[in-house]
This record gives structure tokens, C-alpha cells and sequence, in this order.
């Protein structure tokens, strides 16, 4: 069989010149990654589940084949969602609970942490997170952005935990949109025509409602916690003790208030020291938040947006 035809892969290129403004430093191309339907069959998903091609880099063509048989180990955590959804919040939460609690211990941030597919930002850097991971001691707590489909196979045998963020979509546009331009220097273009992209689904890891979709579908795997920004932001405590009780942690009350005054914004704020290009990477922290960045002609353009891809689920977005 030559390689095409065994792949489990489907890529396509994608030619829009909205994707030039996505990334304009590394002049980087974009493609829709996808799977074959008879590739998915390991995935604790009904066997017509029909999963969207995701938008990526093309250098993710380079690795896919890595990720998805990337060795998972069964005392991992893995913290999914897509990007700016809190997933670095609740990964500095788990990070504390796996690995003892040092409060003095400064957040871990925007790829301080391990991250499972680097390549988005910097295609050079993909293969030696892939070593940094394969090396890196148990408990570790891996990050990912990535759709159920496109992450390793061995997530859904070796079963280890895994935790999913979901946000609403309006603040992760507004957060992303700060992330790409200020931090990151990836983006030059204006807020709208960051909205724009997110409306036209070619963000990074777009469709961001898929995203959610496949894993709400998720839900009830024993092995999965599906949690909400806004619900976490309302009652961090009970977020915290839900979070330990998922892994199975023993601390006492006092530990998890501790462990939830620490995750603070306003402590991680503190205690991040190493901003990257000077961008406070814990910024707002709020839910809602949207409303002073985005106009009444965007907010309705992203509730209708919503309201037409969540027509046939149940899940609803907090705000
Ligand atoms: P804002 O840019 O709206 O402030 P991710 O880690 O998935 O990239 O998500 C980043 C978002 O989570 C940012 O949102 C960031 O401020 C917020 N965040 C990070 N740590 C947080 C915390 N401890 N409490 C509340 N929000 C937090």
C-alpha cells in the first residue's frame, strides 16, 4: 500500500487570504486536517459521528502521524479546550494537586507548560516537544487544543484523565484576538477582522462549536470532566474540590482553599514573572468581559453564529 493510501489522514490546502492576516510573521499556509471515517473507529463515538476538518498550519501535516501515536501513560492528565478557554487556569490547578503543592512556584503560562503540538506558533519546535514530553516524568499534565479525532489514539485505550475547558465564544475572540496580536506578534490586522476570522471559522483549531460538540458528546466518559469557564469562574472553590475529587486527590478543605486562592488571577497575575513580549497572559479573567471590546453589530453576529450551530444540541454556552 503506498502511503497515501494507508494514512489515516485527509489534508487539504487551504487558499483564502484570510489566512495571511492569521499569521503574518511566518507567512505561515494553512490546511484543513481531518481523518478518514474508517480511522476513527477506536473513538468512544457513535460510528456515523461526523467530524469537521480542523483549520491548522500545513506544517501540522509534518506531525500528525507523531500526535496520534504519541505514547500516552495512564497516570497523564490531560487538559483539552480550545485555545483561550481557561485551559492554563486548570492546568495550574492540576499541576499543583499532581504534583505537591508549592504555592511560591510561578504559574506556568503560555508554553512553559508541556504542550503536545507546539507546531502552530513555530513549526521547528515540534519535534523537541515531542522529546521534551516522551522525557518528561510522571504525573505529567499535557496540554492540547486539539479535536478528539487528531489526538493520540492511545487517549482512548490507555483511558488516562482527561479534563476539557469550554468558553463562551465571544470572550475566547476577544482573548485570542490580545493573545495573537500582543503576545504572540503573529497578528496585525484589526479586532473585527479578527471576528471576521473567527466568524468564518478560520481561527486556529476552528470550528470552535465542533470543538465543543465532540467533546459534550464526551461527557459521561468516566475518564472525562467536561468543565464551563463561566461555572468556574462563579464558584472557584466548588471548581477546585471538583477538580481534585476527578483525580482522586485526598487533600483536605484548608489545601484546596489554599490551592484556590493561589490560582487567582490575581495571584497568577503576581507570581508571573516572565511576560512574553510583555503580554500579561493572565489578563481579564472574567466571563463577559466581551462586552467592552466587541460592538452590538459583533455580538449579535456571534449569537446568531451560536444559536445556528448548537440548533441540534443541548449544550448551552453560560453567557
Ligand atoms: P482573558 O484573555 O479573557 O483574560 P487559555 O489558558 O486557554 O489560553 O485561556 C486564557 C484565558 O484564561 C485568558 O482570558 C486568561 O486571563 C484566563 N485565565 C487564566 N488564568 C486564569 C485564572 N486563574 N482565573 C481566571 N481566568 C484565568
Amino acid at each position: 500500500m503506498d502511503k497515501k493510501t494507508s494514512s489515516p489522514f485527509i489534508f487539504e490546502e487551504v487558499k483564502t487570504p484570510i489566512g495571511k492576516k492569521t499569521m503574518i510573521d511566518n507567512e505561515n499556509t494553512f490546511l484543513l486536517a481531518n481523518t478518514k471515517p474508517s480511522s476513527n473507529l477506536h473513538l468512544p463515538f457513535p460510528k456515523d459521528y461526523k467530524f469537521e476538518s480542523c483549520f491548522l498550519s500545513t506544517s501540522f501535516e509534518d506531525f500528525a502521524n507523531d500526535y496520534r501515536t504519541f505514547k500516552v501513560r495512564s497516570d497523564d492528565v490531560w487538559i483539552l479546550g480550545y485555545p483561550k478557554s481557561g485551559t492554563t487556569w486548570t492546568l495550574n490547578i492540576v499541576s499543583q494537586l499532581k504534583n505537591g503543592f508549592d504555592f511560591s512556584k510561578e504559574p506556568l503560562a503560555i508554553y512553559t507548560g508541556l504542550f503536545l503540538e507546539r507546531f502552530t506558533v513555530n513549526p521547528e519546535d515540534g519535534y523537541k516537544d515531542l522529546e521534551l514530553l516522551n522525557k518528561a516524568p510522571s504525573p505529567r499534565v499535557i496540554q492540547s487544543h486539539l479535536p478528539p479525532h487528531l489526538l493520540p489514539v492511545e487517549l482512548w485505550t490507555v483511558r488516562p484523565k482527561i479534563i476539557y475547558m469550554a468558553r463562551n465564544p465571544k470572550d475566547v475572540a476577544v482573548s485570542f484576538f490580545h493573545m495573537s496580536r500582543d503576545a504572540l506578534k503573529y497578528y496585525s490586522g484589526t479586532i473585527e477582522e479578527q471576528f471576521d476570522i473567527f466568524l468564518e471559522n478560520r481561527s486556529l483549531y476552528a470550528p470552535l462549536h465542533a470543538h465543543i460538540l465532540a467533546y459534550w458528546q464526551l461527557r459521561n466518559l468516566d475518564h472525562l470532566l467536561f468543565l464551563n469557564y463561566e461555572e468556574q469562574l462563579a464558584d472557584r472553590f466548588a471548581a477546585v474540590k471538583k477538580i481534585a475529587k476527578f483525580l482522586e486527590c485526598t487533600y483536605g478543605e484548608e489545601e484546596l482553599k489554599e490551592l484556590m486562592e493561589y490560582t487567582s488571577i490575581e495571584n497568577m497575575r503576581k507570581l508571573y514573572t516572565k511576560p512574553m513580549n510583555g503580554f500579561q497572559f493572565f489578563r481579564k479573567g472574567k466571563a463577559g468581559g466581551f462586552v467592552d471590546e466587541m460592538s452590538e453589530e459583533y455580538i449579535k453576529k456571534f449569537d446568531e453564529w451560536t444559536a445556528e450551530n448548537l440548533k441540534y444540541s443541548d449544550f448551552k454556552f453560560a453567557i
